[in-house]
C-alpha cells in the first residue's frame, strides 16, 4: 500500500443504523474545520449523506463506477455554514460525491463487468497525489455488500462503529474477517466505536468490556445515545455546528483525536 492511502477513510460496519453516516459525516467535517480539504463519498444506495447535507441524491456513484464518468464533474460542495466548527482553520473545504439506489445497481454493474478490485483506489489515489484533496472520507453501506471489496482495497484506514447488541459484535467480526480475508485489501481497522450505546446496562458493560478484551487499545470511549445526533442531521449540520458544548459533541471529539493520532502514527497531520 502507498502511504497516501492512509488519508482515505472508510466508515464500515456489519450492521445497519449504528452510526456509520453520523460517523463519516462528522469526521469529514472535523477535518475540513481543520483546514483540510475533504471529499465525503456516499457509496450506499440509501444516499444518506446527501440527506444530511441538504444536497439533491443523484446517481453520481453510479456515473463514477459504471460509466467512467470524473468525480470532479460530479461532486457538490457542503455549504461551508454547515461544517464550519467556531475555532478552526482558514482554507478548508468540503465536497461530496454523491449516491442514491443507483449505487446498487453500479455494484452489481462492477461484478458483471468483472472490474478490478483496484478501481476505487485507482480513482481516488490520484486526486490525493495531485493535492485536489487532503482527506477521503467514505461512507458505506452495512457490508458484507458487494461494494465491499472496492473500499477494503482503496481506503488505508477504517473506523468500525458498533452497537452493544449481540448483532453488533456479530457484524463487527464479521468485518473484521472479510477485511482480513479480502486478498486486496491493506486497510487497517484503526477504532472501534462502540455507538449508539444506551446509558448503563450490564449489557453495556459487558459488551464493552467483551470489546476491549478481544481488541485492546483499538476500541475508543463509547459514544452514548445521545438525541443531538440526530437533531443535528435532521437540522443538516455537523455535531459541532449544532450543539458544540454537548456532552455528545465532546464523547465525538475524543473519537476523533483517536483518529488523529492514528494519522498521525502514519506521518500524516489533520
Ligand atoms: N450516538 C447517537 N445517539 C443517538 N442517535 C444517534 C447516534 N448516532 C447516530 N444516531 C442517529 O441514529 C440514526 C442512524 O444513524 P446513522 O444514519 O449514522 O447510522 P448508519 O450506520 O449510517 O445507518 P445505515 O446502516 O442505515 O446507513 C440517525 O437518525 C442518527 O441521527
Ligand atoms: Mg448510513
Amino acid at each position: 500500500m502507498t502511504d497516501i492511502l492512509n488519508r482515505i477513510i472508510a466508515v464500515v460496519s456489519g450492521k445497519g443504523g449504528v452510526g456509520k453516516t453520523s460517523l463519516a459525516t462528522n469526521i469529514a467535517a472535523e477535518l475540513a474545520s481543520a483546514g483540510h480539504r475533504v471529499l465525503e463519498m456516499d457509496l450506499d444506495p440509501q444516499g444518506t449523506a446527501a440527506l444530511v447535507w441538504r444536497l439533491p441524491a443523484m446517481p453520481a456513484m453510479y456515473n463514477v463506477l459504471n460509466d467512467d464518468a470524473q468525480i470532479q464533474d460530479l461532486v457538490a460542495e457542503v455549504e461551508p455554514a454547515r461544517w464550519t466548527i467556531p475555532g478552526g482553520k482558514e482554507g478548508g473545504s468540503l465536497h461530496l460525491l454523491p449516491g442514491d439506489n443507483t449505487t446498487a445497481a453500479a455494484s452489481i454493474g462492477l461484478y458483471m463487468k468483472r472490474r478490478p478490485i483496484g478501481l476505487l483506489r485507482e480513482l481516488l489515489e490520484p486526486l490525493l497525489e495531485q493535492g485536489v484533496y487532503d482527506f477521503i472520507v467514505l461512507d458505506t453501506p452495512p457490508s458484507v455488500h458487494p461494494l465491499a471489496p472496492y473500499v477494503y482495497a482503496a481506503a488505508g484506514m477504517a473506523i468500525v462503529p458498533t452497537d452493544c447488541g449481540i448483532e453488533g459484535l456479530d457484524g463487527f467480526l464479521r468485518t473484521k474477517e472479510t477485511v482480513e480475508a479480502s486478498s486486496d485489501s491493506q486497510m487497517e481497522i484503526v477504532a472501534v466505536v462502540p455507538d449508539r450505546i444506551p446509558h448503563s446496562t450490564a449489557l453495556h458493560d459487558r459488551v464493552i468490556s467483551d470489546l476491549h478484551e478481544r481488541f485492546g487499545d483499538m476500541v475508543v470511549p463509547p459514544l452514548m445515545e445521545r438525541d443531538v445526533w440526530a437533531k443535528s442531521a435532521y437540522m443538516g449540520k455537523a455535531l459541532g455546528v449544532t450543539s458544540r458544548r454537548s456532552v455528545a459533541y465532546r464523547e465525538f471529539k475524543i473519537v476523533y483525536r483517536h483518529i488523529v493520532r492514528e494519522l498521525r502514527k502514519r506521518g500524516i497531520e489533520a
